[in-house]
């Protein structure tokens, strides 16, 4: 109810200001954040968003980190994953069974490789750049802690980590080509 009345308070005021919601949220600085996006330099936040359960920490050998997925359905896939992989990598080179994850191999044009990261972590994320922050703002089931798979390395220090697979997948290039149909 309440985030109902917040989402609809932001709609005309992304209007008035010509802004989209994730950056209007960026601007009003939402006190629990401590991420700074390179460029806007303000904090972000969103409505509520699930927490992730702890995973338990497991131990990897050298450059190996331990990643757990969690599918949409529940189910868990644990990986290996190779420092410096981004997790679209994992999934690709695992070969693991999202389905629609990653449509555009990386190239920043789709939001089907959303992932959903525990507050923690998402914190020790590096900076989002202008195109992740596009491709974020036209997520379906956008949080304070999503980021895009094909732009977040693996790095040691995330060795344990546990993503979640959002509900729902959106690729934008799809709704992009209705759009076009629509107008011919
Ligand atoms: Fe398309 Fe990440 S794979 S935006």
């Amino acid at each position: 109810m309440i985030a109902q009345g917040v989402t609809g308070l932001l709609r005309p005021l992304c209007t008035v200001l010509n802004m989209s919601k994730i950056r209007l949220v960026y601007l009003c600085g939402m006190t629990e954040q401590h991420h700074i996006p390179a460029k806007w330099g303000a904090k972000r936040g969103f409505s509520s968003t699930h927490r992730l359960q702890d995973a338990p920490r497991e131990s990897s050998s050298a450059g190996q980190v331990t990643v757990h997925f969690l599918n949409r359905d529940g189910e868990r896939f644990t990986t290996s994953a190779k420092e410096g992989e981004s997790l679209l990598e994992v999934v690709v080179n695992q070969n693991l069974p999202i389905d629609g994850f990653g449509a555009c191999e990386g190239t920043l044009a789709c939001s089907t490789c959303h992932l959903i990261f525990d507050k923690d972590t998402f914190q020790k994320l590096g900076a989002i750049s202008d195109e992740e922050l596009d491709m974020l703002d036209l997520a379906y089931g956008l949080t304070e802690t999503s980021r895009l798979g094909c732009q977040v390395c693996i790095k040691k220090s995330m060795d344990g980590l546990t993503v979640r697979v959002p509900m729902d997948v959106s690729d934008i290039r799809r709704q992009q080509e209705v759009g076009k149909q629509s107008k011919q």
